[in-house]
């Protein structure tokens, strides 16, 4: 196995890697190192881009408005951007070397340039807070998961005030939905606490890796009335 670095820098929130793996058979791989942390790579991105789909699946009407946090290797804004009833993706990334990768071309799964796309380097937290009633869906994966933080200072968005702030940012009816690496039914016992969200579920995602299985998790919530 080969490895090539595409991309480092450091900055206020760490220090972000991208490179690319080549193994023996050719097959290359991008992977992503966040503050030291293996934030990802695109060897299985179905639960990615699932983020995406099961968010909007439950979105009703066109001209939707998505939030993705964070960018990542871009897999669940290009899914997002995929759906034609989507009129606007904003994602926010707290890296903004990775904001600069993905605008020379080095995220591969966004594809061409498209003027629904807004990338935006903030903290998902303060765009929250400052988006109330902006957004359909707001898909955040911006962590390992809440068990499994990158950044301790994530902590709050997994709290009944975070997440009441993600269910706040949506308009009535919209679709919060959050990504995690392994099932967290303590988050939609959270969410489902919450007086403005309904329609709480759990969904674990099996993935087969390395000839294992792993179970990842996407919580989804509602925010309450109708759009
Ligand atoms: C696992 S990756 C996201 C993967 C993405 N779903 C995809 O499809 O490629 C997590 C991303 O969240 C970013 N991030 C972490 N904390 C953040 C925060 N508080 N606000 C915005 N972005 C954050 C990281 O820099 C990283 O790019």
């Amino acid at each position: 196995m080969t490895v090539t670095e595409l991309g480092r820098a450091s900055g206020p929130h760490g220090e972000v890697v991208l490179r690319r793996r080549t193994v023996e058979d050719g097959s290359t791989h991008l992977e992503l190192i966040v503050d030291g942390v293996f934030a990802m790579d695109d060897v299985d991105t179905s639960t990615e881009r699932a983020l995406a789909t099961e968010a909007l699946a439950r979105c009703t009407g066109d001209r939707l408005r998505v939030l993705v946090g964070g960018l990542g290797l871009g897999w669940t804004a290009a899914t997002a951007l995929a759906d034609p009833r989507v009129a606007a993706v904003d994602v926010a990334e707290l890296q903004g070397a990775l904001v600069r990768w993905a605008g020379r071309g080095l995220l591969p799964a966004l594809g061409g340039a498209d003027r629904r796309l807004r990338l935006h380097v903030t903290d998902v937290a303060d765009h929250l807070a400052g988006s109330p009633g902006r957004y359909d869906a707001v898909l955040l994966d911006v962590d390992n998961g809440p068990a499994f933080l990158v950044h301790r200072t994530n902590a709050p968005l997994y709290e009944e005030a975070g997440l009441a702030t993600a269910v706040a940012a949506l308009r009535p009816g919209g679709v919060l939905a959050v990504w995690a690496s392994d099932p967290v039914p303590e988050l939609a016992d959270r969410l489902g606490g919450l007086p403005g969200a309904a329609d709480v579920e759990h969904l674990v995602l099996p993935v087969q890796r390395d000839g294992r299985r792993f179970d990842h998790a996407i919580t989804v919530a509602r925010r309450a009335g109708s759009s």
